[in-house]
């Protein structure tokens, strides 16, 4: 025996009501947004081979799971539009044009829900683009900054005029919250906002979505996203952004960069984002399917972890199936 006071650390998780009392990180249905995929000429949705579980859907269908996803209770929604092979060109013009897969998915979801859940845009070309990169080129083949930014300020705005309530600039071009914001001011649109895509990093792990967009890249994004080297050089960003105008912040991926999220919430008083991206989706996934991880504890420890690190927001392919299983 012992004349010191026992401390044991262990008492406080001796029962399940114990841990939920003291659980010092919760994760709830608002706290979750979901990516879909919303692709121009199908007649019913297209599995993603690389992502188990996740389709590219047709205007009907993301209806319907735009709507369970509300019902589960997300936060919100973010969709990307993936246009017809032959739809894509230059200059990514699919991505203004209303009548574009994506502006036209848009509008579909503002009417079926209007302002009962967050709407959002990935404001990116290369979805759009014949040649796969964020941002136009210049003549010698090198994404050209400034003349990509006129690209995202008119996508932004048809974005808005289609429904969109946030933004989320992705293609890591300088200024991109600044001439967004200043854009939608000038036209009115003050109350959009902007989720900006603060650090985001070029990462390995963003290989299943490029199936999940058709992606045509050849090469890489090294010379506009960060490279995972760097740490410093995301509060550099952040200062940017923030001083741009920047709504909400965000991280991406997440779990291989869990120091950064923690640095952004450190440093700032808005909300943060972190997207689980599709390599991380995709990872745990596979893992599940062989056996060798419990599925359904691996997707909440992650979630969980991202929320630790210090995100207010998770964007994440899971996030009906978790919301749900929450209630
Ligand atoms: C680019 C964009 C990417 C993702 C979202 N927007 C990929 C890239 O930079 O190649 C990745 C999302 C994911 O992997 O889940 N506009």
């Amino acid at each position: 025996m012992t004349d010191r006071p026992y401390i044991r650390p262990r008492r406080l998780r001796t029962t399940p009501a114990m841990r939920r009392l003291v659980a010092q990180t919760s994760l709830e249905p608002r706290h979750l947004v979901l990516p879909v995929f919303v692709a121009d000429g199908l007649s019913e949705p297209n599995p993603i081979a690389s992502m188990p579980g996740v389709v590219q859907h047709t205007i009907d269908s993301v209806r319907r799971a735009a709507a369970e996803a509300v019902e589960a209770g997300v936060g919100g929604l973010m969709l990307f539009g993936v246009p017809a092979a032959g739809d894509k060109d230059v200059t990514g013009s699919g991505a203004d044009d209303p009548d574009g897969i994506l502006n036209r998915a848009l509008a579909a979801l503002r009417s079926d829900l209007g302002d009962s859940t967050v709407l959002m845009a990935d404001t990116c070309l290369d979805e759009f683009t014949d040649h796969g990169h964020c941002g136009v080129l210049d003549d010698a083949g090198r994404v050209d900054n400034d003349a990509t930014l006129e690209r995202y300020v008119s996508m932004a705005l048809a974005q808005v005029e289609a429904g969109a309530h946030l933004l989320g600039p992705s293609g890591m071009m300088d200024g991109q919250v600044g001439a967004i914001r200043a854009a939608l001011d000038d036209a009115g649109h003050t109350d959009a906002g902007i989720l900006a895509y603060t650090a985001k990093y070029s990462s390995a792990f963003y290989g299943p979505f490029r199936e999940a967009v058709g992606s045509s890249l050849q090469g890489d994004r090294r010379t506009y996203q960060q490279d995972p080297a760097n740490r410093d050089e995301a509060i550099r960003e952040l200062e940017l952004d923030l001083a741009e105008g920047a709504d909400i912040v965000m991280v991406k991926p997440a779990m291989s960069y869990l120091d950064i999220v923690r640095d952004v919430a450190e440093a700032v008083v808005v909300p943060v984002a972190a997207y689980q991206i599709s390599g991380e989706y995709s990872m745990i996934t596979a893992a599940a399917e062989r056996g060798w991880i419990d599925r359904d504890a691996a997707i909440l420890e992650s979630l969980t972890s991202i929320r630790r690190a210090g995100a207010d927001i998770v964007l994440t392919y899971w996030a009906t199936e978790v919301a749900a299983r929450l209630h």
